[in-house]
């Protein structure tokens, strides 16, 4: 049976601040969603991470789907009421334009999609997380499907031998190419190491092009040309038999690493594993969090999800990332805890540098100006 795996997520306004979701906007969002179980819809399956909501959907209808786009998009603005009844920050706040046109790539919800055909047993992870950006994917996505010192099956497993191909967006053009491991790793990593401009969008078998793993490639900044939020990703990776194993999905985590999107998007972090409880980041808005649901795909029902980060073998990583933390936090304002001039530039940073734009002179020119200054007072 081929079915249609359709993840999509939005911010529709936080409890408390930029924090975590309110269990009645949730409850609403998940109501309109269900209403269209058994006729569009199989099963949806709801998560939340921090202050962002996701539907978890399967379906037929296809990848780019209009009236699945459509029936996310109407949860998300029955949800943005109810956040707006409760006057929740920020409501609707990613819901970047009035009217739904058609498909919700481009408007402002985070999207992951892919269609396969169900296997005998399909084991699925969604990875969902906040206060960070697509390309927190890069790193886990390579030692996933690229690295056989975090996954054992590319080296003993024959379906995997083969290796994984990874397709990339530069998020700047929307170009997109694709690069084929491992003949290819090194041009990958050339990449996929430039965190701001290119994310992996998915990545394919090499031995059946099997789609293997799908991710949201959003920028929210660079489409509303603003600084409006932040795209906090999703992921589906599929897993076992021919793909990695759950344990090797995962273990990337287990080794925490730095990314971008930490307190007003302007800041580098550790990502923290966390179970579905935990995923309300509070510490100077963060840490950034991500969590971990598995499901097992049966005719299109989503069975799960399991709460896969919810295992005292992530306590240390956790541990870690508190220290991490730490450290980057005594950088205050400086980088490279701060994001770089560039990546400031979609941030709200730019309208307190234009005004001290003005301000600025050419050095020589101060000098001059300070000389004739004490040459006045000479005179004096
Ligand atoms: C939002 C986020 C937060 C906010 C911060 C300031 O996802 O990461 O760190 O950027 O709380 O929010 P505003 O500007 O809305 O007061
Ligand atoms: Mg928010
Ligand atoms: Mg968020």
């Amino acid at each position: 049976m081929k079915i249609t795996l359709s993840i999509i997520k939005a911010d529709i306004g936080g409890y408390v601040g930029h924090s975590s979701t309110h269990p009645e906007v949730v409850a609403k969002v998940t109501e309109v969603a269900q209403a269209a179980k058994g006729d569009l819809l199989i099963d949806v399956s709801v998560l939340t991470c921090g202050d962002d909501i996701a539907l978890v959907m399967t379906h037929q209808q296809g990848v780019d789907n209009e009236k699945i786009h459509k029936l996310a998009w109407d949860a998300f603005v029955a949800g943005t009421q109810v956040a707006r009844d409760l006057k929740l920050y920020g409501a609707g706040q990613d819901l970047l334009s009035d009217a739904f046109s058609g498909n919700v790539r481009g408007l402002g919800p985070g999207i992951a999609e892919m269609e396969f055909e169900e296997r005998k047993s399909e084991p699925v992870i969604v990875f969902f997380a906040d206060k960070t950006a697509p390309s927190a994917w890069n790193l886990p996505l390579y030692e996933m499907f690229a690295d056989p010192m975090n996954t054992a099956g590319l080296v003993i497993d024959p379906s995997m031998h083969g290796g994984f191909t990874f397709e990339i967006m530069d998020v700047y053009t929307g170009k997109v190419v694709k690069l084929k491991t491992p003949a290819e790793l090194y041009d990958l990593l050339a990449l996929i190491g430039s965190v701001s401009k290119y994310v992996v969008r998915a990545v394919y078998r090499n031995s059946d092009g099997e789609i293997a793993a799908a991710a949201s490639t959003q920028r929210l900044s660079l489409m509303a040309g603003q600084y409006v939020g932040k795209d906090d990703p999703v992921l589906a990776v599929r897993s076992q038999s021919g793909f990695p194993a759950i344990g090797e999905i995962l273990e990337p985590f287990g080794r925490p690493w730095l990314v971008e999107g930490w307190m007003r998007g302007s800041h580098t972090g550790p990502l923290m594993p966390v179970s579905f409880k935990q995923a309300k980041p509070t510490r100077f808005d963060g840490p950034p969090r991500v969590i971990a649901a598995g499901y097992q795909i049966c005719n299109g029902r989503l069975v799960g999800p399991v709460d896969l980060f919810d295992d005292p073998a992530f306590d240390m990583a956790r541990h870690e990332c508190s220290y991490m933390a730490n450290r980057l936090r005594r950088q205050g304002i400086f980088e490279p805890h701060r994001l770089p001039p560039e990546e400031m530039e979609y941030t709200t940073l730019p309208k307190v540098m234009e005004r001290l734009k003005d301000r600025f002179m050419d050095s020589g020119e101060k000098m001059a100006k300070d000389a004739k200054i004490l040459e006045k007072e000479d005179m004096d």
